[in-house]
């Protein structure tokens, strides 16, 4: 496939992922050590967070690796919480002296070729390529903030996080996982429900996750943008402005007033992305169709009983006792 930039190309499939027997041994002899969690997603417990098996290596060698540059931009998030929207809406924002809307990356790449996650081109040991991406880069991560890399922490460079409600999460990732091919009998949504709750899933448990980075964003309000899926869906010209100003380019008056702010609005908008070739595409493991489903808020109410939906805001109550946040 051809790209605007010919640096960009498509991410390598989840399948590429190597199994833990074929991982680094320093890598895999820790993960051996690491609590585990048997259900059909293999998951280790590390730093307090879960993560897939498969998925381990590459945030282990992130850490100890990975050196951002200074004008990097970082996209963090709990899976399934927008990031594929906030990928598109950055890199449009970040590169609109670069690219022409008829001319776009976008319009032949799905968002995340556009923006790679670090931890899988470690895990593809492709980190290679993250190197070849021209400067200002904006890359993603769904590392808990414990288990980002010191590099990054101490960096100059912003991290913009998106955080959503999480029993839409976790219907937006029940629906993902059902679809992956490697699990030959996926979870029942019962199943997935419990998993949740107990934050066994990749990245969980989702509150931990979103409090670590809202917390050091108190602390740091210049270092880390905290995005609300929901917010960015009511009012995303307030979300487009902030996210331009806080990764350093704000529009002018000029964009301002010739509506630029809207056009990539709307040219990052669920529909128009959807219906592109390239997001319909049935090539791969995790196929770009994947990351577009509903794109709402409320969807939660067409999976889960009202007695399962009470207990999972009953846990988001608890934990988020005594932070002032709310998704
Ligand atoms: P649903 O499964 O509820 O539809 P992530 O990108 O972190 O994997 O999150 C995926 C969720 O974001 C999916 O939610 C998907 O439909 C939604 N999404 C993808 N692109 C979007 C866009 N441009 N605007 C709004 N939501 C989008």
């Amino acid at each position: 496939m051809e790209a605007k930039d010919s640096k960009l190309r498509p991410r390598p499939p989840l399948t590429a992922l190597p199994e833990l027997d074929e991982t680094d041994s320093k890598y895999k002899e820790l993960i051996l050590t690491l609590p585990k969690d048997e259900e059909r997603v293999k998951h280790r417990k590390y730093q307090g967070f879960w993560y897939s098996e498969r998925h381990l290596p590459g945030i282990l060698a992130m850490q100890e690796v990975f050196k951002p540059r200074p004008n990097d931009v970082i996209l963090a998030s709990f899976p399934k919480s927008g990031a594929t929207w906030l990928k598109a809406l950055t890199f449009t924002t970040m590169h609109r002296d670069k690219y022409a809307f008829s001319d776009h990356p976008l319009l032949e790449l799905n968002p995340h070729d556009c923006v790679p996650f670090i931890e899988n081109h470690y895990a593809y040991r492709d980190e290679q390529y993250l190197e070849t991406l021209p400067s200002p880069r904006v890359l993603a991560t769904h590392s808990a903030y414990s288990t980002l890399p010191e590099s990054i922490m101490t960096s100059t460079c912003p991290i913009v996080y998106i955080c959503r409600e999480p029993k839409d999460v976790l219907v937006s990732y029940w629906h993902m996982i059902t679809k992956l091919e490697y699990l030959k009998e996926p979870p029942s949504f019962a199943q997935t429900f419990e998993s949740f709750c107990e934050g066994r899933v990749h990245g969980g448990p989702v509150w931990e996750h979103v409090l670590e980075y809202y917390t050091k964003s108190l602390c740091n309000p210049e270092k880390i943008l905290i995005l609300k899926y929901k917010q960015m869906l009511e009012c995303p010209i307030d979300g487009v402005m902030r996210l331009a100003n806080f990764i350093g380019c704000p529009f002018s008056e000029d964009e301002l007033k010739n509506g630029l702010v809207e056009k990539i609005i709307e040219f990052c908008s669920f529909d128009k992305l959807k219906d592109l070739d390239v997001n319909k595409n049935e090539i791969g493991n995790l196929k770009n169709s994947y990351f577009f489903r509903k794109g709402t808020v409320g969807d939660w109410k067409n999976c889960m009983t009202p007695v399962m939906a009470n207990k999972l805001d009953k846990i988001t109550e608890e934990k988020l006792r005594g932070f002032s946040f709310t998704f």
